[in-house]
């Protein structure tokens, strides 16, 4: 399976998510085997699921909370996503590891609670500039599937993205990506993950991304800048199609 994934962090407003579900209604056209997906902030998940109706592109949420209810101000649980007809969420963007602090301990808690949930989760994740030039890439890697082994089997998404790739405009090369979506294949089948689709993310474009999807093992992509236009994001999913 092929997935695109349009993750739109904190930006749009009401307006852009109902031009932006308009278009997807219009101009979105499913092919089996290739998934379409858009990550968007809470308070709109219900919006752009009912806008969206049944025109094939699934809502994901970029965060939850693992636990199934409680005092926990502020959070959202697994179960109230898939109440609101959630189809997955994303889990350990590095935005969330590194701003707000997210363990790979929590993330196998939110793992597990997203697939007792019935939601699909998308496991991000990448190593920064310095521990690529500081020789430590696949340690880091190696380190955040790690939590595969705690999770057990079950439905799962996994996207690499370089840091240093994300919103900058740098996107990896070609031979870059080669190198580690061949490694983190080999590690998924080491953690018993064994053919879980590997989105690429970081700085993908109409420009550059039909070039990536053809690289071995990269089933995808998660598009962030790119995809808050519809037009570009219908685009990828049409070159992820081809
Ligand atoms: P970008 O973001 O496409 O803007 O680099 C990707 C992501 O963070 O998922």
């Amino acid at each position: 399976m092929r997935i695109v994934i349009a993750n739109w962090k904190m930006n749009l407003l009401s307006k852009d998510v109902e031009a932006f579900c308009a278009a997807c209604v219009a101009g979105y056209k499913g092919k089996a085997g290739v998934e379409a997906g858009i990550a968007a902030p809470f308070i709109y998940l219900k919006d752009v699921k009912t806008k969206l109706g049944t025109c094939g592109v699934k809502v994901f949420a970029q965060n939850a909370y693992f636990e199934a209810k409680g005092a926990f101000t502020g959070e959202i649980s697994m179960a109230q996503l898939k109440d609101i007809g959630c189809d997955g969420v994303l889990l350990g963007h590095s935005e969330r590891r590194h701003i707000f602090g997210e363990t790979n301990t929590n993330l196998v808690k939110k793992i597990k609670a997203a697939r007792e949930a019935g939601l699909l989760p998308v496991l991000c994740i990448g190593e920064t500039l310095e521990e690529r030039d500081g020789g430590k890439m696949f340690d880091v890697l190696r380190e955040q599937l790690a939590v595969l082994k705690e999770t057990g089997p079950g439905p799962l998404v996994v996207a690499y993205e370089p840091v240093w790739a994300i919103g900058t405009g740098r996107v990896a090369t070609v031979d870059q990506v080669r190198e580690v979506h061949a490694f983190v294949a080999e590690e998924l089948v080491k953690n018993g993950a064994a053919g879980t689709p590997i989105q690429y993310g970081g700085s993908v474009t109409p420009e550059n991304f039909a070039e990536i999807i053809q690289v071995p093992h990269v089933a995808g992509g998660l598009v962030g800048g790119a995809a808050l236009v519809p037009e570009k994001f219908l685009k990828l999913v049409e070159q992820a199609q081809a």
